[in-house]
């Protein structure tokens, strides 16, 4: 008999993901996002979060299943997010996900947030080579990790950002351009037609005696809402197009920069980028140009598999299916700060 399938639920953040794999092999996804009822927030409410995902989960299962040509009763598995992420988020994805695997009478496995971006990467690429170096960029977390077998061995972490998120500066930046809310992909827009060299933002953290491969965004952040400021006070028009190539200049390079030295001190030859900022156009290009420079291959998931989505989620159960791993007790809980 083969591996079964594995459902994939995802409700960390403002995204309800469902996705189905078995084997390494895609066979369904569906995301709904709560987004636009943030954005007159300017940021995730998470009671807001919580309440779209008691009414996303089931029709996103369902188109989910939909999509792959599959009933409810050809899931062999499930598999749910239990952290890190907003805990009344957290709970409606695991209360979803219980109910399912405890009526279907097959196995759940909790799977870490951080470990489904990095297994989304193996839905389009296969296997991942180890070990490989991976950069997480989201907008909760920048990290820069060492792993082997991710069903099997510990992820080794490398550095962390120190303040915020490379896609948490994104956001809040974006806010003081005055641009809407999520603010990665605003920046990102806006830079197509800018001077990545009109402003010198800092490069936070990279002389020669700072922490190799730890992050500090929140300075550039600083800096950009300052230069922002400067134009306002002058009563002049914002460059916004020039200050959003700059900052998005700036957080690539750094990014870019630290993973490829990680990749050439541990002497690894695949470098990983995952997490919503790897959707980002001049991060996705200074890695493959970077990492083409120092005979480095340099793997990035496609857009819809970089920001949250349950396909990810699925394809670390099916990995620990295959790896033979305990699946989670039904009594297991949600853990919204877990460490790697
Ligand atoms: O991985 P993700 O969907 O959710 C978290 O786990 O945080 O990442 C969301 C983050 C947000 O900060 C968003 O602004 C950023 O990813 N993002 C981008 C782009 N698309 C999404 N940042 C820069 N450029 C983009 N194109
Ligand atoms: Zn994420």
């Amino acid at each position: 008999m083969g591996s079964p399938v594995v459902l994939g639920i995802e409700s960390s953040c403002d995204e309800t993901g469902a996705g189905l794999v078995r084997d390494g092999q895609l066979l369904g996804h569906a995301v709904a996002s709560s987004m636009d009822e943030h954005a007159r927030f300017g940021g995730v409410v998470p009671e807001i979060a919580a309440r779209a995902h008691v009414s996303s989960l089931t029709p996103v299962v369902s188109r989910a299943l939909t999509g792959a040509g599959l009933r409810m009763r050809d899931i062999g598995a499930v598999a749910v997010t239990t952290g890190p992420g907003l805990s009344g988020a957290l709970q409606v994805g695991l209360a979803g996900a219980k109910g399912l695997a405890y009526a279907l009478g097959v196995p759940l496995y909790g799977v870490h947030h951080l470990a489904g971006h990095v297994a989304a990467d193996t839905l389009e690429h296969g296997p991942l080579p180890d070990p490989c170096v991976v950069l997480i960029v989201s907008g909760g977390h920048t990290s820069l990790l060492l792993v082997r077998d991710l069903a099997r061995d510990p992820i080794l972490h490398l550095g962390d950002t120190l303040d915020d998120a490379a896609g948490e500066c994104f956001d809040k930046v974006a806010r003081v351009f005055g641009l809407p809310y999520p603010g990665g992909p605003a920046i990102d827009r806006a830079a197509c037609t800018g001077d990545p060299g009109a402003v010198a933002f800092p490069r936070p953290l990279t002389g020669p005696r700072d922490a190799p491969y730890a992050f500090s965004f929140s300075g550039l952040k600083t800096a950009a809402a300052r230069w922002a400021e400067q134009h306002r006070i002058r009563g002049a028009r914002l460059p916004l197009a020039d200050g959003a190539a700059a900052l998005q200049e700036a957080v690539a390079d750094v990014l870019t920069r630290k993973a490829v030295a990680a990749c050439r001190v541990y002497g690894v030859g695949t470098l990983v980028v995952v997490g919503g900022v790897a959707a980002n156009s001049r991060v996705r290009a200074l890695a493959e140009e970077r990492c083409r420079e120092a005979g480095i291959t340099p793997r990035v998931p496609p857009l819809r598999l970089c920001t949250d989505n349950g396909a990810m989620i699925a394809a670390v159960g099916d990995l620990l299916v295959r790896a033979g791993a305990r699946p989670a007790p039904l009594d297991v809980s949600v853990d919204p700060s877990a460490p790697l």
